[in-house]
């Protein structure tokens, strides 16, 4: 069985908008709306959202409205990113070999194909998420000034979803509940520190980016929009 885990439950502080990010409106329909749409047409047997409360009965009328199917619930987030991932993985109650997906529901434009190409990656090997390669050369800058220069070519843009056995990313949480987890920022970081299994890379799409300013609604406005 493959589940999915679409994460609504942030503020979007760096949007400065009065509503969360992921409900601002594009096209008349709230962001989320689109990554929903992508999930619903992969193989996906069910689908969480982890919203904030005050968002809790919205999110259940945009399923209903949009007749978004395999959704099995909408539960409540937490305060970090991570802890909206540990509430959906407990409310999802996978099989140890079941495929568990964890997107951000700020990505809104990702495809029902890559959904099913880290899917697929994920039955392989256990640990699979979407990369893209740097364009830019990228500084370490400290107090203004640059103190190193990585090799551009080993480094990658990291996207959603990321996917993962079910029972090797369980185990990888709570482990990581014991001991101080500050910095995580995405799922692979949870099962590189605290988990068992190498995380493979799958080709991404630049177009999958994550809409976090202004710019990126901007940008993902101006995308052609077919819905
Ligand atoms: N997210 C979440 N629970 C949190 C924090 C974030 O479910 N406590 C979700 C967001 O809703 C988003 C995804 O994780 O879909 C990626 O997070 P990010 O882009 O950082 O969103 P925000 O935290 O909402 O934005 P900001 O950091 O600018 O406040
Ligand atoms: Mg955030």
């Amino acid at each position: 069985m493959v589940s999915a885990i679409i994460l609504a439950a942030g503020k979007g502080s760096r949007m400065n908008s009065d509503i969360p990010k992921q409900f601002m409106k594009v096209n008349d329909k709230p962001v989320i709306y689109y990554c929903l749409k992508s999930f619903s047409k992969a193989n996906v047997d069910e689908i969480v959202i982890v919203t904030s409360e005050e968002y809790i009965s919205y999110c259940n009328e945009l399923v209903a409205e949009y007749k978004i199917k395999n959704v099995k619930a909408v539960i409540n987030g937490g305060k970090e990113r991570y802890d909206s991932v540990f509430n959906g993985l407990r409310s999802v109650n996978g099989a140890e070999d079941d495929v568990i997906l964890i997107h951000d529901a700020a990505r809104a434009n990702v495809s029902f194909a890559l959904i099913n190409s880290i899917t697929k990656e994920v039955y392989k090997s256990g640990a699979a998420i979407p990369v893209v390669p740097v364009k830019d050369t990228i500084k370490i800058v400290e107090d203004g000034k640059v103190v190193n220069t990585p090799l551009r070519s080993s480094l990658n843009i990291v996207q959603t979803p990321q996917g993962f056995n079910y029972g090797a990313i369980f185990k990888a949480y709570m482990k990581m509940q014991t001991e101080n987890h500050d910095g995580i920022t995405d799922d692979s970081m949870v099962m590189e520190i605290y988990g068992d299994l190498p995380v493979k890379t799958v080709l991404g799409d630049y177009s999958n980016f994550k809409i976090t300013t202004p710019e990126d609604i901007k940008q993902f406005m101006s995308l052609k929009l077919d819905d």
